[in-house]
């Protein structure tokens, strides 16, 4: 008998997530010469994944299409060109592979970031996604890791990890390193893997939150202070001050957008890095002047998604610390997606919310 999948199915995109469907047995495509196929164990959740469902943004999903970019599983199966993987692998997505399915998108080198349209043209949009049993994805969308993390702290890797490494570690001569601070704005997954990364280099980090029980939480993973910027508006000059003669940060990792960008102006040191990486604060927030830059001489950095070759690198730092990476206390069936998609929507999780995936829930022969 034919294998099947469960999987998740953007029928249409609908702002109260109606148009996302479970598929009991989806037929799996046959493989390419250069696909693999995954049972998928764990995924995890983020907000373009909403932004996506909604049909929010411009951002369009073909009908039919899997939502869901970030996963991690086991190799079932490899086509004839595959080069490295093999059944058994254990393996992370990433997002973006080299070539893509439609002709538009320019191929994605190793080294090279992606770009709006590649990660557009990506998994979990025009790709099929993670959101499934069994997912078919091109080699290059896949990142072996070893026995050291469980597949829900893999699958956190794929997008806000990623973006995290990135923003301390892609800028040659700038990276994160033992004494420098950071920065790192809320307890969602971006931030929450910022924070590990760094304290794990040696960094001092300052976190912001609105909770005082997530700023427990963000000082037990070893952030130094926690400034709340819910009660502390200008929470960008009380941080500058916990910095040694009131210096500044050396790298900020701003997901709040206009809600915290003249903030983070504020906060950062002459020379630093401030990293612009998302918009998941208040989205009426008046927009920072770029002209406020000048009078910091900072450097100012778009971040996206980060390259292939940088995953691996992340991996192996994961691997090598020894990192036990973060995940929000409640973790969600594969069935229960709307569920994991509301408590992520209303925020109320810490770092990363995960969606576990039982091995062989189809058991016919592959
Ligand atoms: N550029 C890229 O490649 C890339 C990749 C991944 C994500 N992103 C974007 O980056 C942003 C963060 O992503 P994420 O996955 O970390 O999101 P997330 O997990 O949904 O983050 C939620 C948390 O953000 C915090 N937050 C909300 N408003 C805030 C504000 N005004 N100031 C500081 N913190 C605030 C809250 O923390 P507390 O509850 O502690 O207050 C909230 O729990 C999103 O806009 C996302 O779309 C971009």
């Amino acid at each position: 008998m034919a294998l099947t999948a469960v999987s998740w199915s953007t029928a249409s995109q609908v702002s109260d997530l109606s148009g996302l469907v479970l598929q009991n047995q989806r037929p799996i495509p046959e493989l390419g010469d250069k696909d693999v196929l995954v049972e998928l164990r764990a995924a995890s959740l983020n907000k373009r994944d909403l932004v996506v469902a909604k049909g929010q943004g411009g951002l369009v999903a073909p009908p039919g299409a899997i939502p869901g970019s970030d996963g991690a599983g086991v190799v079932v199966k490899v086509g004839s060109q595959v080069q490295n993987l093999q059944p058994n692998d254990r393996v992370i997505t990433h997002m973006v592979p080299d070539k893509f399915p439609n002709d538009a998108t320019p191929p994605l080198g190793d080294d090279e970031l992606p770009g709006w349209n590649h990660i557009c043209a990506g998994l979990g949009q025009e790709m099929n996604g993670t959101l499934t049993t069994y997912g078919v994805f091109p080699e290059s969308c896949l990142v072996k890791f070893g026995n050291m993390m469980s597949f829900e702290e893999a699958s956190t890797l794929s997008c806000s990890g990623i973006t995290a490494w990135n923003s301390l570690m892609g800028l040659e001569g700038k990276q994160v390193k033992k004494g420098d601070w950071v920065l790192v704005q809320g307890s969602g997954g971006v931030s929450v893997a910022a924070l590990q990364f760094a304290v794990a280099v040696g960094a001092i980090v300052v976190a912001t939150t609105s909770s005082e029980e997530k700023g427990l939480r963000l000082k037990a993973l070893g952030a130094s202070h926690i400034v709340n910027y819910r009660q502390t508006p200008s929470w960008g000059a009380v941080a500058k001050e916990l910095t040694p003669s009131g210096r500044g940060f050396d790298i900020i990792v701003d997901v709040g957008g206009n809600a915290t960008l003249s903030q983070s102006v504020a906060a950062v040191r002459r020379n630093g890095v401030m990293t612009v990486i998302g918009m998941i604060g208040e989205a009426d927030a008046e927009p920072t002047p770029m002209m406020a830059v000048l009078f910091v001489a900072c450097v100012v950095r778009g971040i996206l998604l980060g390259s292939r070759a940088m995953m691996r690198s992340m991996v192996k730092f994961v691997e090598d610390n020894k990192i036990k990476l973060a995940l929000d206390d409640e973790v969600f069936a594969l069935a229960d997606l709307k569920d994991a998609f509301k408590r992520l929507e209303e925020q109320k999780h810490f770092s990363k919310v995960v969606i576990q995936i039982p091995g062989k829930i189809q058991s016919e022969e592959v």
